[in-house]
């Protein structure tokens, strides 16, 4: 696998927000892309920047891998000042005239709660997946669900409702759901060389980051929920339904073999997620899907 040089693309007027780091529309073999620059790494002052573009890249063909539609992704660099910037480079989705209106905008509609669309209380996302009108709920719902499953495999600390959502057709007025995008923040993104060493070489630093760390951006009384414990204690069937369905289609050898593919990153740094997806893979959804099926 080759990296791409995006630095000669044409560029677009197109801009997008998000908060972790600069991002650019540029075009690329005829198609529009947005190009994810590293972002800071605001948890880890001995870090220059984050893996977030790698974390983006590896968390999306997961995602792909699985049969769950999401965002293209390719890796590649950007010159800015004579130097390299690694970019992972998101093919846009909105190409075609369509306006991505994220999950926090369908809160918003819900006039009757007084809470915030960005609110990310599960039971308010729940009520909000099953009383909008714009779509059948069922099919939001399973992705919903769908997503929290590769969300805890991958450790993404970040899908707040900002970070999912739908289509909007003007034309139309109709809604459908948008491709998966934002996997920047999992994988343990601004954890640098020396301590994914360490967490490999110790059982309880591993445990740690299964058990414990990252949460998800979901939150119970207040609370952000576990990965872990939630899907042990199994209260909501829909997402049993979920880990039923897809645990069968990870492949998690083809995982790994993805991930030796990428250039640039060290061995470590590819040990490291190899390392981590498993015990996760392992811990958190294989014994609970073990549990679920009686196997
Ligand atoms: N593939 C895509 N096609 C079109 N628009 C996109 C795509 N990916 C992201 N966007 C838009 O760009 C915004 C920023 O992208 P993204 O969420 O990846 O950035 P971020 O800085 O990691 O965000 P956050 O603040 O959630 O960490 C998104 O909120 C969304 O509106
Ligand atoms: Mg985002």
């Amino acid at each position: 696998m080759e990296l791409v040089d995006f630095s000669n693309c044409q560029r677009r007027h197109k801009t997008y927000g998000g908060a972790n780091g600069n991002k650019i529309s540029v075009v690329y073999d005829g198609q529009i892309y947005m190009l994810k620059f590293p972002s800071e790494a605001d948890k880890n002052r001995d870090m220059e920047y984050s893996n977030n573009v790698v974390c983006e890249y590896i968390g999306c063909h997961i995602f792909k891998m699985v049969g769950i539609p999401v965002q293209k992704t390719i890796l590649g660099y950007f010159m800015v000042n004579h130097k390299k910037k690694l970019v992972v480079a998101c093919q846009d989705f909105t190409h075609d005239g369509k306006v991505l209106q994220d999950f926090g905008s369908l809160k918003n509609q819900m006039i009757e709660s007084s809470r915030s669309g960005y609110g990310t209380d599960l039971n308010e996302v729940l009520y909000t997946i099953q009383h909008q009108q714009g779509m059948d709920p069922v099919l939001i719902e399973q992705r919903f669900w769908e997503m929290f499953v590769i969300d805890a495999l991958i450790g993404n600390w970040d899908r707040h409702n900002g970070n999912w959502g739908f289509l909007y057709d003007s034309v139309n007025d109709s809604i459908e759901l948008a491709p998966v995008f934002d996997c920047g923040s999992a994988l343990f993104s601004q954890v640098d060389e020396e301590n994914m060493q360490k967490i490999m070489d110790s059982k309880f630093e591993t445990n740690r980051r299964v058990y414990d760390i990252p949460t998800s951006s979901l939150t119970q009384n207040g609370k952000r929920l576990n990965y872990f414990r939630f899907f042990q204690e199994g209260d909501f069937s829909q997402c049993n339904d979920a880990l039923i369905r897809l645990f069968p289609r990870i492949d998690i050898d083809g995982i790994e073999a993805m991930i030796q593919e990428i250039p640039v990153i060290s061995q470590i740094q590819k040990t490291f997620y190899i390392h981590m997806l498993n015990a996760r893979y392992s811990l958190i959804l294989e014994k609970n899907y073990e549990r679920l099926t009686n196997t």
